[in-house]
């Protein structure tokens, strides 16, 4: 218990100390693999990234801090009817912003599964929004 509490304590530590984290995120089933949710219970802890108080629940990271997130998805587009069952940009985005984690940048690879063209576009547009992200 004691050296899995401590591992745990080391990713959180890394995320407080982080100016920049950036995360590549697969879609599984309309929502993020559940390695990542398996991160994400490690670095959301009550008392130590976010505390309850008299007025709910308090994000204890700093505001400023950058998350960036690459979610590559083979089907599901902005556009699809299925968009409806999106999970991933939406729980990455709130649960972030939940322990203060606001200045959140999604770089999308969708419709890669839809031939070589579709998926050499869409890697261009994702190369181009990271090239403009780290001017
Ligand atoms: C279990 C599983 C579930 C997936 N679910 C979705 C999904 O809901 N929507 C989607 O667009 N792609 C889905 N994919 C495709 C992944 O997003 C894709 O495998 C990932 O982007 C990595 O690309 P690669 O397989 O070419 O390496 C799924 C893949 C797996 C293995």
């Amino acid at each position: 218990m004691g050296a899995d509490l401590a591992k745990g304590g080391a990713y959180l530590e890394e995320v407080v100390a982080a100016d920049i984290i950036v995360i590549g995120a697969p879609m599984y089933n309309f929502s993020i693999p559940s390695q990542l949710k398996a991160w994400i219970d490690r670095v959301v802890v009550a008392g130590k990234t976010f505390r309850y108080g008299a007025n709910g629940a308090k994000a204890c990271c700093r505001k400023t801090r950058r998350f960036s997130s690459l979610p590559p998805r083979k089907r599901l587009r902005a556009s699809s009817p299925a968009a409806a069952l999106e999970h991933h940009e939406s729980y990455l985005t709130g649960v972030l912003s939940f322990i203060g984690l606001t200045d959140v940048r999604i770089v999308r690879a969708e419709g890669l599964a839809f031939g070589a063209e579709a998926k050499e576009a869409a890697m261009s547009r994702a190369r181009e929004n990271i090239a403009a992200m780290a001017a």
